[in-house]
């Protein structure tokens, strides 16, 4: 059989590892498949540069996507554009297109998904979420069968990174996230990461695998790891929870819950154990129950290796009658659920009130006790830590209206200087 032509846009980390991947793993690849991948061509800005894997590149980007003997393209410098213009021409022009582009996809995925089987070719992006984890395929292929409940994520190593830190060394965020760049784990501007906007460009697609819903970043709770204080994680400690940076996606009843957020999981939970850069997935379906998946969900080979699967998985379905679309339904059979608003939300709360010095502390507390118990509509346990200036209550599952009542009541109580929720998951 004729070798399979690959067209690489950009060479940096992901794409050498696509192509070291390729090299090392050649032997293995080649006996799972019909036809051997070879990139014949890497598009990049300029031709001065280290090219270890001796690489045919261009700086002319019709070479790769208007090239008629370039069969798949595999897109890898990140960003909407001239990401999404490359990418619609190569789908135009019959060429079947690998990404690991959240962003572009989170955004314009539904369009470009649209394109790809109207032109008949594919478009698959597993790498774009959780790096190495085949959660897309798992989703798509392993759990077809199931209704699935939820799937929530330790999607950003970054953000894992910097908790994990702040957490065994009880130091600040702000020292911790310096030391994630001068590491190379966090950007110069971490603004995606700390924001939590990278995990909820995850969780859209995510959500979309999960339950055959079109993509729709913008109906997304995000709330990032920066109003973390080790105070925060110290105390959630003392009661039993680590503090992670979760991705969830809930169906119930009444619709579907989609944020991203910090949340508080029973240190006894296999996601206390995910830490520094890893990623973990924790998926509920109806036939299968629940099923935990973790490893690396970023880097040069760990990424390519998401990527390869995809190549391979298109070459086994060239020839096929019909294969799964990208996100597990067929392209006109998402159907959108209603997403719940912010006050909808069911949970769990932490609840931390940050008193002012020299304020009776006995009296805020039974001010907020009584509070508590007109608005929660809920069972709870109110904590003093005199140590860190706080009074804690621990709230058992409400809705987040009752617990937004309770904080901005709260803020009137002589002597309140601050309020947080961090929601709780017990599973
Ligand atoms: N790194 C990971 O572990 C990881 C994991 C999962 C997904 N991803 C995704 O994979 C994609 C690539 O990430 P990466 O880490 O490999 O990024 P990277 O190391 O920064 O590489 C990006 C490459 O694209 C090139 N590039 C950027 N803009 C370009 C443009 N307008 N025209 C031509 N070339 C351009 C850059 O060229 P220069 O060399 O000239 O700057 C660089 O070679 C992103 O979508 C990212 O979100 C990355």
């Amino acid at each position: 059989m004729e070798p399979l032509k690959v067209g690489l846009i950009g060479l940096g980390t992901v794409a050498s590892g696509v192509a070291s991947v390729l090299n090392k793993n050649q032997v293995d690849i080649t006996r799972r498949i019909t036809r051997t991948p070879i990139i014949e061509k890497v598009f990049v800005r300029t031709l001065e540069r280290d090219n270890p894997y001796q690489l045919n590149l261009t700086t002319n980007i019709d070479e790769i996507i208007h090239n008629h003997d370039i069969d798949i393209v595999i897109e890898l410098i990140g960003g909407i554009e001239p990401a999404l213009t490359y990418i619609k021409t190569a789908l135009a022009n019959g060429k079947s297109v690998i990404t690991a582009n959240k962003e572009l996809i989170a955004i314009h995925g539904n369009e470009l998904l649209q394109l790809a089987a109207d032109n008949d070719v594919f478009l698959r992006f597993e790498a774009s979420v959780a790096g190495g984890i085949p959660i897309l395929k798992v989703l798509r292929e392993g759990l077809a069968a199931n209704s699935i409940d939820s799937v929530m994520g330790i999607i950003n190593g970054t953000s894992n990174y910097i908790l994990t830190e702040m957490s065994d060394k009880g130091a600040d965020f702000a020292e911790c996230l310096k030391e994630a760049q001068a590491l190379g784990y966090a950007e110069a501007d971490p603004t995606f990461d700390i924001k939590g906007i990278d995990a909820a460009h995850k969780l859209t697609i995510l959500a979309s695998s999960a339950f055959g819903i079109p993509l729709d970043f913008k109906a997304l709770h995000i709330e990032g790891i920066d109003t973390i204080t080790k105070e925060d994680i110290k105390i959630s400690h003392q009661e039993g929870f680590a503090i992670k940076h979760l991705g969830i996606a809930r169906h119930s009843e009444q619709g579907v819950e989609l944020r991203v957020q910090p949340t508080l999981v029973p240190l006894t939970h296999a996601f206390a154990n995910v830490n520094g850069v890893l990623n973990g997935l924790f998926i509920q379906g109806n036939a299968v129950g629940e099923q935990f998946l973790s490893g690396r969900g970023a880097g040069s080979e760990a990424t390519a290796s998401a990527i390869i699967a995809d190549l391979i998985e298109i070459i086994h379905n060239e020839k096929a009658q019909y294969s799964a679309p990208a996100l597990g339904y067929k392209v006109n059979n998402l159907s959108p659920l209603p997403i719940l608003p912010k006050p909808a939300f069911s949970s769990n709360y932490y609840l931390s009130f940050k008193y002012l010095e020299n304020t009776d502390t006995q009296a805020v507390s039974m001010q907020l006790e009584s509070l508590a118990s007109k608005t929660l509509n809920a069972p709870f346990e109110i904590k003093l830590y005199k140590e860190n200036q706080r009074v804690i209550i621990l709230c058992e599952k409400t809705i987040e209206e009752s617990v937004e009542k309770l904080l901005n009541n709260a803020m009137l109580i002589e002597g309140i200087e601050e309020t947080k929720l961090i929601r709780i998951e017990k599973f």
